[in-house]
């Protein structure tokens, strides 16, 4: 365990460092299946190995108390009153989580916790995921411990919980993707999910000479949580439309290609029409690129992402000036072979395939050409896809 860490849990907390553990749960990267989720489609998340960590020593206080090493707030939960907490300004991921996990039956435990994060923070690499899902399994393991339950905790049941609590105490009407990938990542391999069934397959990521580079614009996603109940609303009246000839479909997902090109005209506004394009056809190149993989035909994946992205700006409209510009730089680099916004948009970053030995001519250049065009300096991770949701021993 990471000696400093420790030393400020015991400066916050006291005590000695005996009973103190360790749990972590990743951010992830979607490589492509933007905006699919949460309509029954297709995935291609990696997690990350920027993580949000838990340091965490059980009481009998009767409250969880919550620190992080990045903010100067301090929070106590009563365990009895986890409903009263949805207002808070940090802290009402954790509290959602407890209060979800309390209502499934789990027995919440007090204990103290310090929170120590390296996801970047609302840069659409789910920093909250990875908040939720670190927490939901803390929980559960002193619950399950509590209770003499040997099994393991199950984190797909994690991961569905910590949607939960975003749904119904955070009020983001997110998909699943998010906490799937940061509960089920799997070091070198990205994660083909199938957000209808959940059923999912480990993709090894196998790039012979390519990296993944992440882009952050450093534009905070504004008002993105309005806006993407907005989206999601939109899908949902294109789908009451496509039902009209497609009554068995329960999700645009269920609509192939050809279905919709054959009744895209029921569905009279403009708007709600191209956001469902969007959606039928990213889930379709969720499939192409998987099968591109499988060949080892790393440059049709990246075109699939490059259109992946012109879809989400032209059709979907979640980019944006500062993701537009980003991607667009990084496509006029030599050796830069495909180039997409990544999560919910709105600002955030963008996710590149880069040959090896142009990585570092692409930061210098993407770098300071896009800080000429928006005025903002931006940054880049080139981070492996990373192990999910875990006790560290
Ligand atoms: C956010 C949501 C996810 C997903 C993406 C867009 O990250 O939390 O569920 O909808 O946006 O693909």
């Amino acid at each position: 365990m990471n000696n400093e860490l420790l030393n400020k849990f015991l400066d916050l907390y006291g005590g000695s460092d005996s009973n103190v553990r360790m749990f972590v749960s990743p951010g992830r990267v979607n490589l492509i299946g933007e905006h699919t989720d949460y309509n029954g489609g297709y995935v291609f998340p990696a997690a990350l190995e920027q993580a949000s960590h838990i340091l965490v020593r059980r009481t009998d206080t009767g409250k969880i108390r919550l620190a992080a090493t990045d903010l100067p707030d301090r929070v106590e939960l009563d365990i009895n009153r986890l409903d009263q907490y949805r207002d808070l300004k940090w802290g009402n991921y954790q509290a959602g989580v407890a209060y979800v996990l309390q209502q499934a039956g789990y027995t919440i435990c007090s204990c103290d916790i310090l929170y120590h994060d390296t996801v970047p923070l609302g840069a659409g690499l789910s920093s909250s995921a990875a908040i939720e899902v670190v927490m939901a399994l803390t929980l559960a393991t002193f619950s399950n411990e509590e209770n003499g339950i040997e099994t393991p905790v199950d984190m797909i049941e994690m991961a569905k919980l910590a949607q939960q609590a975003e749904i119904t105490y955070c009020g983001v009407n997110c998909g699943i993707m998010d906490q799937f990938a940061s509960a089920m990542g799997r070091k070198d391999h990205a994660i083909f999910l199938d957000c209808k069934t959940l059923d999912f397959k480990y993709v090894p990521l196998v790039l012979n000479g390519y990296k993944i580079i992440i882009g952050n614009t450093n534009k905070k996603r504004g008002l993105a949580d309005s806006k993407y109940n907005e989206r999601r609303s939109e899908c949902e009246a294109a789908m009451e439309h496509l039902k009209i000839a497609y009554p068995d479909a329960d999700c645009l997902r269920a609509v192939s290609v050809e279905q919709f090109e054959d009744a895209k005209t029921l569905i009279q506004d403009e708007v709600q029409r191209r956001r469902a394009e969007h959606v039928i056809y990213e889930c379709d190149r969720v499939l192409k690129s998987i099968d591109a993989l499988n060949k080892g035909d790393l440059h049709s994946f990246g075109h699939l992402m490059t259109a992946s992205h012109i879809s989400l700006r032209d059709l979907y409209e979640v980019t944006g000036l500062n993701l537009d510009v980003m991607v667009e730089e990084s496509l006029k680099i030599e050796g830069c072979i495909g180039s997409r916004m990544t999560g919910a948009g709105f600002g955030g970053c963008t996710v590149s395939i880069v040959a090896e030995d142009a990585v570092e001519r692409f930061v210098a250049l993407v770098g300071e050409n896009y800080e000429k065009r928006t005025g903002i300096r931006p940054s880049f991770y080139i981070s492996q896809a990373a192990d999910g949701g875990r006790e560290v021993k």
